[in-house]
C-alpha cells in the first residue's frame, strides 16, 4: 500500500455498524432506475461493481412522485419500489459494506413536465432559481415560480419522508441519509433566500430548522436517530441558496443534528457546487472541520478528494470517513486502486445521467484486481469470497 494510506483502511463506527474500511461511495444520481421510479438489475450490477466502499449511499431517492425533477430516479414509496430495491441492496452490501438510502425531495427543482399535475413545484416560497436553469429533455430552460406549501402541505411532506424512511428499512437498507444538500428542499427552507415564510417556518434559524426537526421528529418514529445521517451544502451557493449568515446557519443545523444523536454528519466541502467544483472561489467558506467540531458523532467530507487528501484529512482529526464521487463513478473498484497505487481512469461525460451500460457498468475492474468483473459475467463480483 502507498506510504500515508493505511488510515483509509481502517474500520469505521457508524451508527452502531463497523464500515470496513473510510471510503465512502457518495450519493450520486444516474437514472437507470425505470420509468415508475423501480430500481433495475442494471443497478444491482453498478452498486456491486462498487461494493468495496466501508459505507454506500445510494443516489438520491425520491420521497414522493412531486419530489422527483428528473427521469428514472428512483423511489422509495411504492412496494415496486422496495421489491426492486431489495437486490440492489443486497448487491451493494455483497463485500461488507454499510448501506444507506439518500432520501431526496426537489422542491423548486423541480419542473411542471415532471410533476404528476403537471403544475410547477413545491418549495417553502414562491421564489425562482435564476442563477441556473432546468435541464429538461429539449435543453436547458428557466426553472419556474413554485408553489409554496401550506403548512398542511408541509406535514404531508414530513410524513413521506417518515414512509419513505420506512420502506429503506423494508428494502433491507441500514439506515436513511437526509439530503439537506445542494438546493433542495430541506436547504430550500434553511437558507433565507429561498425561505421567505410569515408563519413559524420562516424568519429566525430556529424556525428555518423547523422542517428539517420535524422531519427528524418523523423519522424517529419509524427508525433509530442513530440510522440516520445529514447531508449538507454549507459553503455552496449553487442554485441560489443564499444566506447572509451561512456559518450562523449551518452551526445551528448541526448542533441539531448532534443533539439528536445523528448516525453520521456528511458535509459537501467548501469549493463544490453540486456535481463539480464551483465555477469562482466566492462561495462563503465555512470549514468542514469548524463545523464537524460541533457534531459529536462521525463526521464524512466529500468534495475533490484523493486518496492523499482524504488520508490526511483522518490523520489530522477533522474528518472520520471520506466520500468519493466521480473517481468512484470511472473506477468502480476505488478502495483496491488506492491500496495497490493503481492507475485511475478518466470520467467520461457520456451516460453519467441516464442511459444504459454505457458509461455506467462498463468501467472497467483493474485487470490486476482479483474481483474484476468479466465482460461476460458482470455479476461476479457478487460471488467473489
Ligand atoms: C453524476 C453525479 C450525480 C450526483 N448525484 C448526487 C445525488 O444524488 N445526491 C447528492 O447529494 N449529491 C450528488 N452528487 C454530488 C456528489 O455526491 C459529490 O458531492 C460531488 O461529486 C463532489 O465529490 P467528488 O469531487 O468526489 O466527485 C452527484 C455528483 C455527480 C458527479
Amino acid at each position: 500500500m502507498p506510504l500515508g494510506l493505511e488510515r483509509l483502511f481502517e474500520p469505521a463506527e457508524v451508527g452502531g455498524q463497523t464500515c470496513p474500511n473510510r471510503m465512502v461511495l457518495a450519493p450520486l444520481t444516474r437514472s437507470r432506475a425505470r420509468e415508475d421510479g423501480v430500481p433495475t438489475a442494471l443497478m444491482a450490477e453498478y452498486y456491486a461493481q462498487r461494493s468495496g466502499a466501508g459505507l454506500i449511499v445510494s443516489e438520491g431517492t425520491v420521497v414522493s412522485p412531486q419530489g422527483a425533477s428528473y427521469a428514472r430516479v428512483p423511489g422509495l414509496y411504492s412496494p415496486e419500489q422496495v421489491e426492486g430495491w431489495k437486490p440492489v441492496v443486497g448487491a451493494a452490501r455483497s463485500r461488507g459494506a454499510i448501506v444507506y438510502a439518500q432520501l431526496w425531495h426537489v422542491g423548486r427543482q423541480a419542473h411542471s413536465s415532471a410533476q404528476p399535475d403537471r403544475l410547477p413545484g413545491w418549495a417553502p416560497s414562491a421564489i425562482p432559481i435564476l442563477s441556473a436553469q432546468y435541464r429538461s429533455p429539449a435543453g436547458r430552460i428557466p426553472f419556474e415560480v413554485p408553489r409554496e406549501l401550506s403548512a398542511e402541505g408541509i406535514r404531508g411532506v414530513v410524513g413521506q419522508f417518515a414512509t419513505a424512511a420506512r420502506n429503506a428499512l423494508e428494502a433491507g437498507f441500514d439506515g436513511v441519509e437526509l439530503h439537506g444538500a445542494n438546493g433542495y428542499l430541506i436547504d430550500q427552507f434553511l437558507n433565507a433566500g429561498s425561505n421567505q415564510r410569515a408563519d413559524q417556518y420562516g424568519g429566525t434559524f430556529t424556525n428555518r430548522i423547523r422542517f428539517l426537526a420535524e422531519v427528524l421528529d418523523a423519522l424517529g418514529e419509524v427508525i433509530p436517530l442513530e440510522r440516520v445521517g445529514l447531508r449538507l451544502s454549507p459553503s455552496s451557493t449553487w442554485m441560489d441558496m443564499q444566506d447572509p449568515d451561512k456559518r450562523g446557519l449551518y452551526s445551528a443545523v448541526v448542533r441539531l443534528a448532534s443533539a439528536r444523536g445523528l448516525s453520521y454528519l456528511h458535509l459537501v466541502e467548501p469549493g463544490i457546487a453540486g456535481s463539480t467544483e464551483a465555477a469562482d472561489a466566492r462561495d462563503t467558506v465555512v470549514s468542514s472541520a469548524e463545523l464537524g467540531a460541533l457534531f459529536n458523532g462521525p463526521l464524512i467530507v466529500t468534495g475533490g478528494h484523493t486518496a492523499e487528501s482524504a488520508a490526511a484529512r483522518i490523520e489530522a482529526g477533522t474528518a472520520d470517513l471520506v466520500g468519493f464521487g466521480r473517481l468512484f463513478i470511472a473506477n468502480p473498484d476505488l478502495p483496491f486502486r488506492f491500496q495497490t497505487g493503481a492507475e485511475l481512469e478518466p470520467l467520461r461525460r457520456e451516460g453519467l445521467y441516464a442511459g444504459g451500460a454505457a458509461g455506467y457498468t462498463d468501467y472497467p475492474h483493474h485487470p490486476d484486481n482479483p474481483h474484476s468483473t468479466r465482460k461476460e459475467d458482470p455479476l461476479c463480483a457478487l460471488s467473489t469470497p
